[in-house]
């Protein structure tokens, strides 16, 4: 089976990354042929730095591997997506076969555009189109990704099946993954929404890379409710999402989490947490900090990635070429 996810070089990489996105790349190591890509062009569709983009590339680089992606051994591909230049055509080619009115539609779109206070960019729009590009070159069957990906996703399977309904069978339709618990970690400090390296709160975001006092910090000052049961429900967001941390990083679920705590205060309970999470990402902090300082070894991993990755893309692109009859007879 065959299995692709992206994630974008923007920023920090946070726990909901991890939760509800990196913990499933790993795994799907030992499910299936991996393939991982760094999106860097989906990042310049908001405002950006160009001097940073690179060093984000490789920031997130050090994080996936510190989480334990193993592209030098053979076990998944790792690359920067611009490196591999078959996404942005097959992009164009699938404009052919996008609605204008679902792209419209996109909530992450209609997110973005309305707290955007310079330029709407047209790549903001166009997006989702280049995200299905990303996932159809490779004929990826699943796509393992959290919550807020749903609707992309299903974008990219509408893009997939009309293609194949016009031009004739060519692509895969793919399947989202998302984790029944931690699909959405929530913000500490405003649970009801996301956390978010763009929208969240500086306080609610917990960072991989924060020092294991920070992310104590972060978790006690949790926003709760005024209540005192350790459970999941309505209005008690703050602690619902504690309770899906904590089960997710101890691999229990929920209900087991919520028995444990029963008659517990929440102050007890948070610093469990804070130390769950601790446990969780201070070993994956101390190797990321070893491994981003080797600028050229993380850029000759992608590069090996890349090579591997535009064979296989190169392959979808000149058949769906054909199909469309784009460019001389194949
Ligand atoms: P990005 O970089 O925003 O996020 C990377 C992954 O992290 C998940 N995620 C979360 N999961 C749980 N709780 C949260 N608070 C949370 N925040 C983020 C996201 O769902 C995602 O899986 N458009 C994608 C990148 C992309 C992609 C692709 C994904 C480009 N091409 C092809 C899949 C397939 C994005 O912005 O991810």
């Amino acid at each position: 089976m065959r299995i692709f996810s992206g994630i974008q070089p923007t920023g920090q990489k946070h726990l909901g990354n991890y939760i509800g996105a990196i913990r499933q790349f790993v795994e799907g190591q030992d499910r299936g042929e991996a393939i991982y890509c760094i999106v860097d062009l989906h990042a310049i569709t908001v405002p950006f730095r160009p001097d940073e983009l690179r060093d984000n590339v490789l920031d997130t680089a050090a994080v996936l591997l510190a989480a334990g992606l193993e592209p030098e051994r053979g076990r998944c591909i790792l690359f920067r997506q611009s490196d591999v230049r078959e996404h942005t055509e097959l992009t164009w080619l699938l404009c052919a076969v996008t609605a204008h009115g679902d792209l419209n539609r996109m909530t992450q779109f209609k997110e973005k555009s309305a707290k955007q206070r310079e330029l709407v960019s047209a790549g903001v729009f166009l997006y989702p189109v280049l995200q299905a590009a990303d996932v159809l070159i490779y004929r990826a069957e699943e796509v393992p990704v959290g919550d807020d990906q749903r609707q992309h996703v299903e974008l990219m399977r509408d893009v997939a099946q009309r293609f194949n309904e016009r031009f004739g069978e060519t692509l895969v339709v793919p399947r989202h993954r998302i984790p029944e618990v931690g699909a959405r970690v929530m913000d500490l400090q405003s649970p009801e929404q996301k956390m978010s390296t763009t929208f969240g709160t500086e306080g609610g975001t917990l960072q991989i890379r924060d020092s294991d006092d920070e992310m104590r910090r972060k978790i006690r000052s949790a926003v709760t409710d005024s209540g005192r049961e350790v459970t999941r429900g309505p209005g008690k967001e703050g602690i619902s999402n504690l309770i899906e941390i904590s089960a997710v990083l101890r691999g229990v679920s929920p209900e087991d989490v919520e028995r444990e705590f029963a008659g517990a205060g929440y102050g007890d309970f948070k610093s469990a947490v804070a130390e769950t999470v601790v446990e969780a990402l201070a070993p994956i902090r101390e190797r990321y900090l070893e491994l981003v300082a080797d600028r050229a070894g993380l850029e000759r991993i992608l590069a090996d990635s890349a090579d591997r990755a535009r064979s296989m893309a190169s392959g979808t692109l000149a058949e769906v070429r054909d199909r469309m009859g784009v460019g001389p007879p194949g």
